[in-house]
């Protein structure tokens, strides 16, 4: 008896009935095979088949995984977002909740002179390593002040970001009624405490979140913060953080069926690792990754950082991974990624108190931060993608790979708008993305030249696709780059 027949009989029973005992699979196969023998040979097969064993009485009830609901926000839940993201401030209580640790971790007041200065120290260190390029940072998280500028400077930014992730993968239905969540690099949970103030904003979802962290100072914050923020019974249940390093963590640790893989500002600190090699590692945590479940991989805006994560993407798109957004690819072919800096913002938060008081000295500017902006990319294992547009055949566009041979014409293109604003009000400015360009493409549209008509090009939120009609191609060779230009008698329409 072969494997091959037993699990290609088990996968003809499971679609022909909700559940079935392994037993029966014996009518089908030839020569008399024990259950438990059936079920050592089916058992590795069952998660990839959307199967679950239980056993019941010597044998073996095989069922279907009952995939939980998507979950969509209703008005109210709407509204309870928005107002969260309006007020741009993180809730007073985890404010309090770091500043009560730092108090706790120094043993004096963390508005202590001397304790404000130390801090100031880390926050400046911290940063000056930060944006060094990836080969040069020491990035050790593992001293006490460290963790602690961590928490007073970046937390506030990266807690609200991980909110507005939250409420796209929630507007793009990529949220369960009930979600697995596992954060790889927690830090001090930054991801799993933005999920849990997210959760009580909703009426009837539940998550729980598993986390990776392999920094123990980190753990000790997260734990910290964790008891003082959260509660028994909340909607989000955050479990402690398994301490580990990811590039050697075994997978079998988490349960077998996680809803969304997060990484978030974590896989460009693994310096060591090549590209292939981090793929190597988001695919060995995607087999935990239920079928209909998401990947979210989230960096820092910062040029070398976000264009080694689209390097990645592209990389994991060509393992069998879909790219779900924000990428498209209108001509169904693989882009360039090498030159690709996009990247999102949203609204900057209110300072907390404790940046307030760091920055009550002499160069205030250094300890405030409070701008959002960041690089992400969702992928998927079943195939699904946000944009499913694809250019009809004999169309009269332009594929941007093609651009250079158009210079000083006038075309008409679809492409995605990837970027926010990256010129000012007098001069409007866009990247721009079929998924076929080699070099960097923008829409520059002069703001006198922007009608009814061609407004889009303004309003449309990043990464929705824009039919571009009647546009003036241009070489930039500055920059090494194409301007595509827009006036009054261009056309351009968002697709929906
Ligand atoms: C920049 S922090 C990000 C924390 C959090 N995910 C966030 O977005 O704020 C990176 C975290 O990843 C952790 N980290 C880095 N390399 C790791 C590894 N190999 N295994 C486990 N954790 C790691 C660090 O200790 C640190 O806590």
């Amino acid at each position: 008896m072969n494997t091959r027949e037993i699990v290609s009989t088990a996968t003809y029973l499971a679609s022909t009935k909700p559940a079935f005992l392994l037993s029966e699979l014996c009518t089908y196969l030839t020569g008399d095979v024990p259950v438990t023998e059936l079920y050592r040979s089916l058992s590795p097969h069952l998660h990839r088949l959307g199967l679950a064993a239980t056993e019941v009485d010597g044998d073996y009830k095989i069922s279907r995984i009952q995939k939980p609901a998507v979950y969509l926000l209703n008005t109210d839940e709407r509204k309870r977002i928005d107002a969260f993201f309006a007020a741009c401030k993180i809730p007073a209580i985890l404010e309090r909740a770091i500043e009560e640790y730092i108090t706790k971790k120094v043993g004096k007041s963390w508005d202590d002179p001397v304790i404000l200065e130390r801090l100031r120290r880390a926050v400046v260190a911290q940063k000056d390593d930060y944006w060094k390029p990836s080969q040069r940072r020491r990035l050790q998280y593992t001293k006490g002040y460290r963790v602690l500028s961590y928490l007073a400077y970046h937390f506030p930014v990266y807690f609200m970001q991980t909110g507005h992730l939250l409420a796209m993968l929630a507007r793009d239905g990529l949220l369960k009624k009930t979600m697995t969540v596992l954060d790889a690099g927690t830090g001090p949970g930054v991801v799993p405490l933005a999920i849990a103030e997210f959760y009580s904003r909703l009426d009837d979802a539940t998550a729980t979140v598993y986390s990776v962290e392999r920094s123990e100072e980190h753990i000790e914050a997260f734990m910290f913060l964790r008891e003082q923020c959260t509660h028994k019974g909340a909607t989000a249940s955050i479990k402690p953080p398994i301490r580990a390093d990811i590039t050697t963590f075994d997978p079998a640790q988490i349960p077998q069926q996680v809803d969304l893989l997060v990484f978030s500002n974590v896989l460009n600190e693994l310096i060591d690792l090549s590209l292939e090699q981090r793929a190597d590692l988001v695919m060995r945590f995607a087999e935990r990754l239920s079928p209909d479940g998401s990947i979210l991989i989230v960096e820092p805006a910062e040029e070398a950082t976000s264009t080694q994560m689209r390097m990645l993407s592209l990389t994991l798109k060509k393992r069998g991974l879909s790219l779900h957004s924000p990428c498209s690819f209108v001509w169904g072919t693989n882009c360039t990624p090498d030159r690709c800096w996009s990247f999102v913002t949203a609204p900057s938060i209110m300072p907390t108190r404790l940046m307030e008081t760091l920055a009550a000295c002499n160069e205030p500017f250094r300890y405030v931060n409070t701008d959002i902006k960041y690089s992400y990319v969702v992928l998927r294992k079943d195939g699904k993608t946000k944009e499913k547009y694809r250019v009809p055949s004999g169309s009269q566009v332009l594929r941007l790979s093609q651009i250079h041979r158009h210079v000083d014409k006038r075309v008409n293109i679809i492409a995605a708008k990837m970027s926010e604003e990256l010129g000012n009000a007098k001069t409007h400015m866009f990247r721009l993305c079929d998924g076929s360009a080699e070099k960097p493409v923008y829409a520059v549209a002069p703001s006198y030249h922007i009608t009814i008509g061609n407004e889009g090009i303004v309003s449309a939120p990043y990464g929705s696709i824009l039919e571009l009609d009647n546009v003036l191609v241009r070489y930039n060779p500055k920059h090494d780059a194409y301007n595509v230009l827009v006036n009054r008698k261009t056309r351009i329409r968002q697709h929906d």
